[in-house]
């Protein structure tokens, strides 16, 4: 199907990451503009260079989410570039792996800045672009994480679920006008996996490819990881005009890993 984001005007953060890829190439696909924005200058151009491959509907800007000022610039570029602004993906994450005991104070406040911190900031950054536009819609990545727990997962397990409630909130706050949503992954197969494998591996040894088996096995019904397009359809559905009467929803991607 396509043409099912035709007239939006979508900003994508940690759009030159795995699901941000996924994601802008999803929006462009269903006929969206697409302003990609991410941590640095190069990483945002190399994104645009693939993406002008599949469509010239795409531009973008770098930004750190966690810095008032950049998003605030970075917005400005965008509802210039596009003429508007009528969808925003907050889907810039990190994660800070290991028990909580050997946790560094900076690696716990640079998870919870850019997880939830940041998802605040482009939110504030947003609400003025989207005031007046038909089917706004804000999409935030939480995680099963987010709503489940896994050992030496804890910083990014609560900046994950503050990511869940804060969405809840901004539903109410900003509803009639625009709708807050936010999507749990379960476990993609990418870079932004490795963490689990890294931490499991510290332990047994195990290879990405035999931990992802046996996570698939063990505690994934569905018995597979997810791909980074599964979740892109999720924000396509949730951003398009078929998710209309839905806000304050999380959306479970996971292989039914969480089913709440
Ligand atoms: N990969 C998984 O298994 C998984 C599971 C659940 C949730 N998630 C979440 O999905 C989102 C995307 O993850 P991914 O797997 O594509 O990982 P990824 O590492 O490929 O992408 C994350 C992107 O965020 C960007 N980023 C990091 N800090 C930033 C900052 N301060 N400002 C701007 N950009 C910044 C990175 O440069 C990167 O491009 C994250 O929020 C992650 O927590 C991932």
């Amino acid at each position: 199907m396509f043409g099912r984001l035709k007239d939006v005007k979508a900003v994508i953060t940690g759009g030159a990451g795995a699901i941000g890829m996924a994601t802008a190439q999803a929006f462009l696909k269903e006929g969206a503009l697409v302003f990609v924005t991410d941590y640095d200058a190069e990483t945002v151009n190399r994104a645009i260079k693939t993406l002008k491959v599949g469509s010239d509907s795409v531009s973008g800007y770098p930004a750190d989410v966690t810095s008032n000022d950049e998003v605030a610039v970075m917005m400005g570029k965008a509802a210039d570039s596009m003429n508007g602004i009528t969808a925003l993906i907050n889907n810039a994450g990190i994660v800070s792996p290991g028990y909580l005991v050997d946790q560094l104070s900076t690696d716990i406040d640079r998870v919870i800045d850019v997880n939830t911190k940041g998802v605040i900031i482009c939110t504030q950054a947003v609400i003025p672009y989207l005031e007046g536009s038909e089917n706004a819609s804000i999409t935030s990545t939480s995680s099963q994480a987010g709503k489940r727990g896994w050992d030496q997962n804890a910083i990014y397990s609560a900046s994950k679920a503050a990511v869940i409630g804060f969405s809840r909130s901004m539903a109410v706050e900003l509803a009639p006008a625009v709708r807050v949503n936010s999507i749990a992954p379960g476990h993609i197969k990418n870079e932004g996996m490795a963490w689990a494998a890294f931490a499991k591996r510290k332990q047994t040894d195990q290879t990405i490819e035999d931990f992802s088996a046996d996570l698939a096995a063990t505690e994934i019904p569905l018995k597979r990881l997810q791909s980074a397009s599964d979740i892109a359809n999720g924000f396509v559905f949730l951003t398009s005009k078929e998710a209309s009467e839905i806000t304050g929803a999380v959306l479970n991607i996971g292989g039914g890993v969480v089913m709440d």
